[in-house]
C-alpha cells in the first residue's frame, strides 16, 4: 500500500476549511480512485485561535507559509490565501523550488506570475494545479488541458464571475438598478471584498487570461485582456435586449483572429437561445468552440466554499496519482507570445443606445454618420422613457433611440458615434453593447 500524499494548507478561510472536510470525509473514495489516499499533516493561517468550521487542533501548525510550504513533511502544498504577491507568490515558488507539488486556486497569481512559476514546477518536476481559479467546481482547466488536447480551439467564452451575473439577472427579471443588485450580492457575500474587481471585469479578465493560454498554448497575459464592467448597463438596456431577443452577459472571450488571439470582457448581449443566455444567478458557464465539433458548454457552481473545494481536492487527487501535467498544457519553452488583437479591429454586430434630440432631422444625421463608416442598421426603433416604442417624434425632451448594426467593427462605432455627438444631436454619452453570436 502506498503512504498517502501529505499535505500542507496554507489558508483557512471558507474554501481551506472545506477541503480538510472533503479530504477527511471523503478518505477512502479518493484512496480507491487514485490507488493511494491524501492526508492534511500541517497548516497555516494567519490567525491560530480564530474560529473555524473545522478543528484544526489535530494538525501541525507552520509560524508561515514559507515555513509549510518547505515543510520536510509535506509532498503537495495547497495554497488558499490569494493574491497576486507575497505571501502567496514566495510560498509558491519555494514549494516548487523545493520539489514540492503545488495546488492553488489564485487565478490572481497565475495570471501575473503563471509563466515564472509554471517555469519552476517543469524545472522540479513538480505539479502545478489551478483547477479552482477559474469557475471553481467547473472542470473547464482540465477540459482545455486534457480533454481537448486533440481539438484545435477557435474560441472559448463564458460567464466567469457569479457576481455579475447574479446583479444582471436580477436586473433583468426584477427591473432593479445596478446599485441595489450590487448591494445585495454584497450582503449575500458573492462581491470580492473590493466589488470593482468583479463589477469592473478584472476577476473575469484574470480567469481568461488563463483559459486563453490554455486553449491557444500562448503565453498568460492579462494585460493583453480588453476590459469593461457592467457598471453602466440600466434595466432599460435589458428590457430593450430581451425585446430584441438577446440577454446580456459579463463575458469572457478568447478568440483565434487573423489579426492574433483577441481577448475581452465586456457586457454581451447574446441570443436568448443560446446556451450561455440561459445560465442565471450565481452559475458560471463556458462555452468551447473546437474544430469539427459542436460547441461543448460546461455550466456550474463558479464560487463558493464547497465548489471552490470541490476542485482543490480533484488537483490534490492528480498529484496523489502522480500525474504531473504541464500547467499550462506544454512546455513553457513551447507557449507562444501573446499577439494582442487590437480592440478598434474587433467585428461584430452592436447595440447602441442613444438619447436623441427630438426634432426633425435627428435621425437623418444618425443614419448619415452610421452610413458614412459604412455600417449598415439592422433595426432601429425609439422609444418613450417607459420602454413603450413609438411611431413618431412627439416632444421636444430627448428620447432613446436603440439601433442594432449588422457585422461591423470597433473602429468604425466609435468613429461614427463621434460624429453624432459632434453634430449635437444627442444628449450624454452612447451605450454600446457588443453582440456576440454562437
Ligand atoms: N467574486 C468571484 C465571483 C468569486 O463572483 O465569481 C470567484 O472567483
Amino acid at each position: 500500500m502506498v503512504a498517502p500524499l501529505k499535505v500542507g494548507i496554507a489558508g483557512l478561510g471558507t474554501v481551506g476549511a472545506e477541503v480538510i472536510r472533503l479530504i477527511e470525509s471523503q478518505g477512502r473514495v479518493l484512496a480507491a480512485r487514485c490507488g493511494r489516499g491524501a492526508r492534511v499533516v500541517a497548516v497555516t493561517a494567519r490567525s491560530k485561535s480564530k474560529k473555524r468550521a473545522v478543528d484544526v487542533c489535530g494538525f501541525e501548525w507552520a509560524k508561515t507559509p514559507l515555513e509549510l510550504a518547505t515543510h520536510p513533511g509535506i509532498d503537495c502544498f495547497v495554497e488558499l490565501m490569494g493574491g497576486a504577491g507575497d505571501p502567496a507568490l514566495s510560498a509558491v515558488e519555494a514549494a516548487l523550488n523545493a520539489g514540492k507539488s503545488v495546488v492553488t486556486a489564485n487565478k490572481a497569481l497565475l495570471a501575473k506570475h503563471g509563466l515564472r512559476l509554471a517555469r519552476a514546477a517543469e524545472k522540479h518536476g513538480c505539479a502545478l494545479n489551478f483547477e479552482a481559479a477559474v469557475g471553481a467546481a467547473i472542470p473547464v482547466v482540465k477540459t482545455l488541458r486534457e480533454g481537448l488536447a486533440g481539438t484545435s480551439i477557435s474560441r472559448v467564452y463564458g460567464i466567469l464571475n457569479g457576481t455579475c451575473n447574479y446583479i444582471l439577472t436580477r436586473m433583468e427579471q426584477e427591473g432593479l438598478s445596478f446599485a441595489e443588485c450590487l448591494k445585495d450580492a454584497q450582503r449575500l457575500g458573492y462581491a470580492e471584498a473590493d466589488p470593482s474587481f468583479d463589477v469592473d471585469g478584472h476577476d473575469t479578465a484574470q480567469k481568461l487570461a488563463l483559459l486563453a493560454s490554455l486553449a491557444f498554448g500562448t503565453k498568460v497575459a492579462q494585460s493583453a485582456v480588453y476590459v469593461e464592467g457592467i457598471s453602466s448597463i440600466t434595466p432599460e438596456d435589458l428590457r430593450a435586449a430581451a425585446d430584441l431577443g438577446y440577454r446580456v452577459k459579463l463575458l469572457g472571450v478568447a478568440v483565434r483572429t487573423t489579426k492574433g488571439i483577441e481577448q475581452r470582457v465586456h457586457p454581451t448581449m447574446v441570443p436568448k437561445s443560446s446556451s450561455i443566455a440561459q445560465v442565471m444567478g450565481v452559475t458560471n458557464a463556458v462555452t468551447i468552440d473546437g474544430e469539427g465539433i459542436p460547441p461543448i458548454t460546461l455550466v456550474g457552481p463558479g464560487a463558493g466554499g464547497a465548489a471552490t473545494a470541490s476542485a482543490v481536492v480533484a488537483d490534490i487527487a492528480d498529484v496523489a496519482r502522480g500525474i504531473r501535467a504541464k500547467p499550462f498544457g506544454r512546455p513553457v519553452a513551447q507557449l507562444r507570445d501573446t499577439k494582442k488583437a487590437p480592440m478598434e479591429r474587433h467585428e461584430g454586430g452592436y447595440y447602441i443606445r442613444l438619447l436623441a434630440r427630438d426634432f426633425p432631422g435627428t435621425a437623418a444625421a444618425i443614419a448619415t454618420r452610421l452610413a458614412e463608416q459604412n455600417i449598415s442598421i439592422e433595426s432601429i426603433v425609439q422609444r418613450h422613457a417607459n420602454g413603450a416604442a413609438v411611431a413618431r417624434a412627439g416632444k421636444a425632451s430627448p428620447v432613446p433611440v436603440i439601433l442594432v448594426t449588422y457585422a461591423t467593427n470597433e473602429d468604425a462605432v466609435r468613429r461614427a458615434l463621434q460624429a453624432v455627438q459632434h453634430d449635437k444631436v444627442i444628449s450624454g454619452r452612447p451605450q454600446v453593447i457588443r453582440i456576440e453570436k454562437n
